[in-house]
């Protein structure tokens, strides 16, 4: 069962593929991905491919007995809708094939050509795709390099395939949700440093956050994590592009370390000259800072919010802990 999902979704992923070299409508998709700046050699190292616009592609090529028909519905290539009519997922879509850690297509993320809705569509989860636990682009990572001395994890499908393009081979994305603990885990287990490498947006923002919440329980001495935001309307995509990868690398090198960027979120939201500020700021700190597994790490946060607070680390050590309930 388990392999034969696997054939299936490789098959796809070739049939995609395919379609970029003989499908009828292909000039419009070639025009769109050269005007994005991707080299024929990396679409095919990535084995980006297209679905075409209709409704049946897939169901004619794949699914023409049941059990086919079974197998693409539970792996979500095709749907059905409530009269029991059974069509293609993916639509019309530039089609990345999400590969698991042993190289395995397990899922795709389809991009409009033009303006629509939803600008990526994901494969829903299903038997052997978990989005919790992929990133796109980590076994072409593992491919590329011997050794990782780092990792730079982005936001999106194209941030990872242009830095590739450009020679940056060691980003990866999470798919469309924030990086899990799982997700972090297995690039720890690869490299001891991650560079976040964000939109300036709220979304990014908020996915940066996210992702260093997950990560303060794996905080081990001797790895690292760092943050970089990037300008208003500027992805890793469009600066690999422009400044190529020196440039890039460049920007890298600006990023933040973890406990900087730690504290300078909190106080994003809180005042620390009033008594209100001060004491939302412990209550929300001292909570996340008991989670990291650094000896190390937890000394410096401690410090730093002992320091924010003008006061002594071993004062804050010694707060009083809450009453069970806070009676209001
Ligand atoms: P962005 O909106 O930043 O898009 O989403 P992008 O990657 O820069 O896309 P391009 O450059 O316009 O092609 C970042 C990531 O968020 C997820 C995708 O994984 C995307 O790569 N996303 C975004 C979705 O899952 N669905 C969406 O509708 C939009
Ligand atoms: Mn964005
Ligand atoms: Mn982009
Ligand atoms: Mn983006
Ligand atoms: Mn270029």
């Amino acid at each position: 069962q388990q392999a034969d999902d696997y054939a299936l979704m490789d098959a796809c992923a070739k049939f995609f593929a395919s379609q970029l070299r003989q499908h009828p409508d292909k000039q419009r998709v070639i025009d769109y991905l050269k005007g994005r700046g991707l080299s024929g050699q990396i679409v095919k190292d990535f084995e980006i491919g297209y679905a075409p616009d209709a409704w049946d592609t897939v169901m004619k090529q794949f699914g023409r007995h049941k059990d086919a028909q079974s197998q693409l519905l539970a792996l979500k290539m095709i749907t059905e809708n409530d009269n029991g009519r059974r069509y293609d997922f993916f639509r019309d879509r530039i089609m990345f094939p999400i590969r698991d850690r042993r190289g395995r297509v397990v899922g795709f993320g389809g991009r409009v050509l033009d303006k629509g809705e939803p600008k990526y569509l994901n494969s829903p989860e299903t038997r052997i795709f978990h989005k919790g636990r992929e990133l796109y682009g980590f076994w072409q990572m593992k491919q590329a390099e011997q050794k990782i001395d780092s990792a730079v994890l982005v936001e999106g499908y194209m941030d990872v395939v242009a830095l590739a393009q450009h020679g940056v081979t060691n980003a990866v994305a999470s798919l469309g949700t924030a990086a899990t603990t799982e997700h972090l885990q297995l690039l720890f287990r690869h490299t001891p440093l991650v560079i976040c490498c964000f939109d300036g947006d709220r979304a990014g923002r908020d996915a940066a956050w996210r992702a260093l919440e997950n990560a303060l329980p794996l905080l081990k001495d001797g790895i690292d994590m760092r943050f970089l935001f990037l300008p208003d309307g500027e992805d890793p995509d469009s600066l690999v592009q422009r400044e190529g990868k020196q440039g890039f690398e460049e920007q890298l090198k600006q990023a933040r370390p973890l406990t900087d960027y730690f504290f300078e979120h909190l106080l994003d939201t809180l005042d620390i000259t009033t008594d209100a500020g001060k004491s939302r700021l412990v209550g929300t700190a001292k909570p996340l800072i008991g989670q990291v597994a650094s000896d190390f790490y937890r000394d410096l946060l401690m410090n730093r919010l002992a320091q924010l607070l003008g006061r002594d680390p071993a004062q804050l050590d010694q707060l009083v802990p809450a009453p069970e309930k806070a009676k209001v």
